[in-house]
């Protein structure tokens, strides 16, 4: 009998449908020429969800998420003015994500900043500073810190209004993240670049006090430490000198959307978010409501996250490798979506669907080859 795997689809906001009805065509395109099934459970999730059910994470979506054996999540939230018909506490950030995140433990996430050369006049860096393409593994801490710490909002004793956020990390918390990275930094280049900011933060001095105690088990990983605003500049100058870097929660947001930055879009920036049982995959960017319904969003990050899945949660090495080529391949012959800068030939200019055509032409071709 055939594997079967039982896929949540949270498909999400603006974009997400749309970027989302290409990426389940590789479980079709795999079901078709290999000996797997996929049983896809699609579910509410997001501002819709909130609109249609009341909640942006209601209990049927749960209870899905938990019996699937993966979790596909497309882009979630409105615009700024479309989510303040929303309650604070249901807009889809708060009310989605950072549940879906907690509810699973997903604390280590792994951000890709990958681009092939073929792919490097979508970047706005220089030829001569991408040199061959760029190959970083951002990873991400992605349960813990300002964003689950305890906040508090109130008055103080002069009148005036205050808030008060908490950066809380405890020692097993910073450890199994750093492990997660010091193990793919043995399985890459050896090299772990640790990003902090202990020249200010407590919390950075004790992260870096934890990596002591874990590269112990790692004598073969160089570590290399860098301040994250310098490493901000470092990603921009010379992005070759990174391959793994590992870094809290905040710092992981901000630096792998300039990432993006140097890749050129956030449409090119897929995720993996791994918790002790379960995963879940999203683009890293947003729902990009300005471009919704236009057919022109590339569904490159949400294809790769499917590529993240196959390898990182069922094991299909091959079939995930075959995902990326056949990306790769479709760039490689000069086509493109309009939402990514590059310019280009116009002719070559193709909508959503068309882009997931070629992809999974492509892929077909390369998965019968297997
Ligand atoms: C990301 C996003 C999220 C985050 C938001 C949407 C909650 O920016 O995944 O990087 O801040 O983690
Ligand atoms: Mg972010």
């Amino acid at each position: 009998m055939s594997n079967t795997y039982k896929i949540a689809i949270l498909a999400g906001d603006a974009i997400g449908p749309e970027i989302m009805t290409q990426a389940t065509r590789v479980f079709d395109v795999l079901s078709k020429y290999r000996d797997v099934e996929f049983e896809l459970m699609e579910a509410p999730f997001g501002a819709h969800a909130y609109f249609e059910h009341g909640k942006a994470f209601p209990d049927e979506t749960k209870a899905i998420c938990d019996k699937a054996d993966a979790i596909l999540k497309g882009p979630v939230g409105l615009s700024h003015e479309e989510s303040k018909k929303i309650p604070v506490e249901e807009q889809a950030e708060r009310g989605a994500i950072l549940p879906l995140r907690a509810r699973y433990n997903t604390y280590a996430n792994f951000r890709p900043i990958f681009l092939s050369k073929d792919m490097a006049h979508f970047s706005p860096l220089k030829a001569e500073v991408i040199k061959d393409g760029i190959d970083i593994l951002l990873i991400r801490e992605l349960v813990g810190g300002l964003y689950f710490g305890e906040k508090e909002r109130g008055i103080n004793a002069d009148g005036k209004r205050y808030v008060k956020e908490v950066l809380e990390y405890n020692e097993d918390q910073i450890r199994q993240v750093l492990i997660v990275g010091f193990e793919q930094a043995r399985a890459r280049k050896k090299v772990l670049h640790n990003i902090h900011k202990s020249n200010v933060l407590m919390s950075s001095v004790f992260w870096n006090e934890v990596l002591e105690e874990v590269r112990t088990d790692y004598p073969d990983v160089e570590v290399k430490h860098l301040l994250v605003d310098a490493a901000a500049t470092a990603l921009c100058l010379n992005p070759g000198q990174f391959d793994v870097m590992v870094m809290e929660n905040m710092f992981g947001d901000i630096l792998s959307d300039q990432g993006g930055g140097i890749l050129g879009s956030l449409g090119l920036m897929p995720s993996a978010c791994m918790g002790p049982e379960k995963a879940y995959y999203e683009p890293s960017h947003g729902s990009a409501p300005d471009i919704a319904g236009q057919n022109i969003a590339n569904p490159y990050s949400m294809i790769g996250s499917v590529a993240m899945m196959l390898d990182m949660s069922f094991d299909m090495k091959q079939e995930s490798e075959a995902v990326w080529d056949a990306m790769k391949s479709v760039f490689e012959a000069g086509y493109s979506t309009r939402d990514l800068a590059g310019g280009g030939d116009e002719s070559k200019m193709v909508s959503t669907v068309e882009f997931g055509d070629m992809v999974m032409e492509k892929l077909a071709e390369l998965i019968k080859a297997l």
